[in-house]
């Protein structure tokens, strides 16, 4: 298609979007896609929500922009609800636009609080594109820039489905985590600040971590003296049948980062840590000061957003409907041999397409195929790219209909057996 759109990841998907509404797109001649990557893993509450219709159009009139020095009533609000629904120890918030800005901002605290700059990531880790984030960044996307931050180090992702540490079907996930952390150690020049972490590994292609992994990170974490830091951009508000997917494993992280799902689609992103690391931060003159820190219409949709996940049980929601829907995803795997795993919880799962089941090669061409074909049908079902392999990564908004889930599997399920078939 010819257009005027620098192409900023690869290439551009033909349809073109002229309405969205609940967990429908409308292109130009009115054609339904249902749309199940919420956008970009965002909108978790639909398109165009009512409410939150409302609430832009009365900030925008009431109050919509202010200097970043200043305080408003929409942010006291935000904050207040999000610090309402963490743990205690999370009750500071730095209200932003963008994933990759709460991540640099979180390694910003992490470096001044700790005063080490080491920062761990998972060798298939997307924090985003900003200098720090993009510095622990493995999952693609690094050559061509010049050098990254020094000091970021990987950590093995822990991928059940594909680890080297897997013998006659079991997963030794905590020698891999050994492993990782010696490695880590002699590299390590002593001066360690962070890991940085999302607890379901999406663009890697939904990768769970295995129980009990969160608890032993947070271990080595402690006994190093380094800060973790959990990266919800996709997990948070719900999606994973948790309100927060750290809640799963009972590990509350020192600084949590969200983003995407935060604004339900709309710029909205958080850094929360303690008061503790607040006051230290504020003591040595901390500053990520943008044009958008704190900005109140932003700040308005993200307390409405909150307030909507509780009052309508969304993250209950989430967990039923996914499992209603592995389920479905589960029984194709038995038609469909290419399909070499299913996976994730809530409405984020994954399903990783394979040449054969066996040698486990990633299916990239039958890929592209099933997804363009998905859309033709009426689903956007979004193939990963990078070096995730072949993987579906499923996430419909947290509003989609059981009736919707049904029709996005059987049009999955058509253009699996008209493309491998
Ligand atoms: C886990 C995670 N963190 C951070 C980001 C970056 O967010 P943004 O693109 O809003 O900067 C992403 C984006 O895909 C993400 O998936």
């Amino acid at each position: 298609m010819d257009h005027h759109v620098f192409r900023y990841g690869g290439e551009l998907c033909d349809l073109v979007v002229r309405r969205a509404a609940g967990a429908s797109l409308y292109g130009p001649d009115g054609r339904e896609v249902l749309d199940f990557t919420s956008g970009q893993m965002s909108a978790i509450l639909g398109h165009s929500h009512p409410e939150i219709v409302a609430t832009v159009r009365n900030a925008i009139a009431e109050l919509d922009h202010v200097h970043s020095s200043l305080l408003s009533e929409p942010v006291l609000r935000f904050t207040e609800a999000l610090s309402g629904i963490l743990p205690e120890s999370l009750s500071k918030v730095l209200p932003l636009c963008t994933g990759g800005e709460s991540n640099d901002a979180a390694l910003r605290m992490a470096k001044m609080t700790t005063g080490g700059f080491l920062v761990v990531a998972f060798d298939r880790s997307w924090h985003g594109v900003t200098g720090g984030a993009a510095s622990g960044t493995f999952n693609g996307a690094r050559q061509g820039y010049g050098p990254t931050l020094p000091g970021a180090l990987a950590l093995p992702t822990p991928d059940a489905y594909r680890s080297p540490f897997v013998t006659n079907g079991d997963y030794h996930w905590r020698d891999e985590l050994e492993f990782g952390f010696q490695m880590l150690d002699r590299q390590s020049v002593g001066r360690y600040a962070a890991v940085i972490a999302e607890p379901i590994l999406s663009s890697a292609g939904i990768i769970e971590l295995p129980p009990g992994y969160l608890q032993a990170l947070k271990g080595k974490c402690t006994e190093r003296g380094m800060l973790l830091i959990l990266d919800e951009a996709q997990t948070g508000l719900g999606r994973t049948g948790d309100r927060f997917a750290f809640e799963h494993e009972g590990v509350v992280p020192d600084i949590l980062t969200l983003s995407k799902t935060l604004g339900a689609g709309l710029p909205l992103s958080a850094t929360v840590t303690s008061a503790a690391i607040e006051q230290s931060c504020y003591d040595q003159g901390y500053l990520f000061y943008t044009t958008h820190a704190a900005d109140p219409l932003p700040a308005s949709v993200g307390a409405k957003v909150i307030e909507i996940i509780v009052r309508d049980a969304l993250s209950e929601r989430a967990r039923k409907l996914g499992i209603y829907m592995k389920e479905q995803l589960l029984a194709l795997k038995q038609r469909h041999e290419p399909i070499g795993d299913v996976r994730g919880r809530g409405l984020l799962l994954g399903v990783e397409l394979v040449e054969d089941r066996r040698s486990k090669t990633p299916a990239n061409e039958l890929g592209a195929r099933v997804s363009r074909r998905c859309l033709a049908l009426g689903a956007s079902l979004n193939i990963g790219r990078r070096s995730m392999g072949s993987v579906f990564r499923i996430a419909p908004p947290l509003t989609v209909t059981r009736d919707q889930i049904d029709t996005a599997v059987s049009i999955l399920d058509q253009a699996l057996t008209e493309c491998a078939g």
